[in-house]
């Protein structure tokens, strides 16, 4: 498992929740954004769980295609369907006295879910085209990126599955609101991928560590890891500058502000960018460099 960092406030709760939940039994719900690490979560709760030395065994449920995801869940008998050529052990079965991890939950079929509350519920199930009873005792770990409550309300999630699943549930915040960990998280990545890619470890110099705390990370902590590597591996000088990390744009997070707050946040965001090179910037942003004198003053 990759060194979990967590830095923040947020992820220190985490943390020590993963800790509590670990101990127990109950069914983990994981909300965040995609790319906050709700993978490794997960898997920071097998480990620390009484469960570390048994399976930890994921399924992506949008990844699996609906008519195979039941036989995905509870394997299948031979013939039980075209193409069943061999008796087939499930994901629940390959997971039993461990864990089981699934991810993007609210793309299981409807007419999946009451099989799914059934092994939750009995802990038992059937293999598809077969009769026999199997017992199984899982950790049910799932993972989510979209609101629960919409699919809910659009009835696509049984209520009686979404409180089985949900028993804790653990919210994830976007990077963009733990900016203490960004760095910490930007160095960790350094470090693992240039020993990964037997490349010399680089530093980040003040201008990459600011436009990198500045930037809102739409993609998370895979985003910015991606990012670092690209950097690594294209970039052959010492020091890591804001260009070669390769992000477009200066984005930046316009949600509910003034024009004015618009304006300032687009100036500071492409500064960083140019590495404060207020003649880069006043070119990029299409003004003159006494313009932009003036509006930094104003900020
Ligand atoms: N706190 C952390 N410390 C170290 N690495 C992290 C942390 N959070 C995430 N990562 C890394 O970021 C990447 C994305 O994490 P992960 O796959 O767990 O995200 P996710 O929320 O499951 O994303 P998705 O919704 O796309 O499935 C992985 O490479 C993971 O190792
Ligand atoms: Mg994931």
């Amino acid at each position: 498992m990759p060194h979990l960092i967590a830095r923040s406030n947020a992820m220190q709760r985490i943390v020590a929740d993963v800790q509590k939940i670990a101990k127990s039994h109950a069914s983990v719900l994981i909300v965040g954004e995609s790319g906050t690490g709700k993978e490794v979560i997960a898997q920071a709760i097998h480990e620390a769980s009484p469960r570390a030395e048994k399976p930890f065994i994921k399924i992506n449920c949008a990844a699996v295609p609906s008519l195979l995801l039941e036989s995905e869940f509870f394997g299948h008998e031979r013939g039980a369907f075209t193409g069943a050529t061999e008796r087939r052990r499930g994901r629940f079965e390959r997971a039993h006295q461990g864990t089981l991890l699934l991810d993007e939950v609210t793309e299981i079929p409807l007419e999946l879910q009451p099989k799914l509350l059934r092994v939750l519920q009995e802990r038992e199930f059937e293999r598809v085209g077969g009769t026999e009873t199997i017992p199984v005792d899982v950790r049910l770990i799932s993972t989510t990126n979209r609101f629960l409550q919409d699919s809910l309300e659009k009835g696509e999630l049984r209520q009686d599955l979404y409180y089985r699943l949900n028993v804790i549930p653990l919210f994830l915040s976007p990077l963009r609101e733990r900016k203490e960990d960004i760095i910490p998280l930007a160095e960790s990545f350094l470090h693992t991928l240039s020993l990964e890619n037997n490349i010399p470890l680089k530093q980040l110099s003040d201008t990459a560590k600011e436009f990198l705390l500045n930037y809102p990370w739409p993609g998370n902590v895979r985003e910015l890891r991606n990012a670092i590597e690209r950097a690594l591996i294209l970039h052959s000088g010492d020091a890591l500058c804001p260009e070669h990390f390769q992000l477009e744009g200066p984005r930046v997070h316009f949600d509910a502000c003034s024009l004015h707050e618009v304006e300032k946040r687009w100036i500071l965001a492409t500064l960083a960018k140019q590495a404060q090179n207020r003649t880069r910037a006043a070119r990029a942003l299409g003004i003159s460099v006494r313009t932009l004198r003036n509006k930094l003053k104003q900020y």
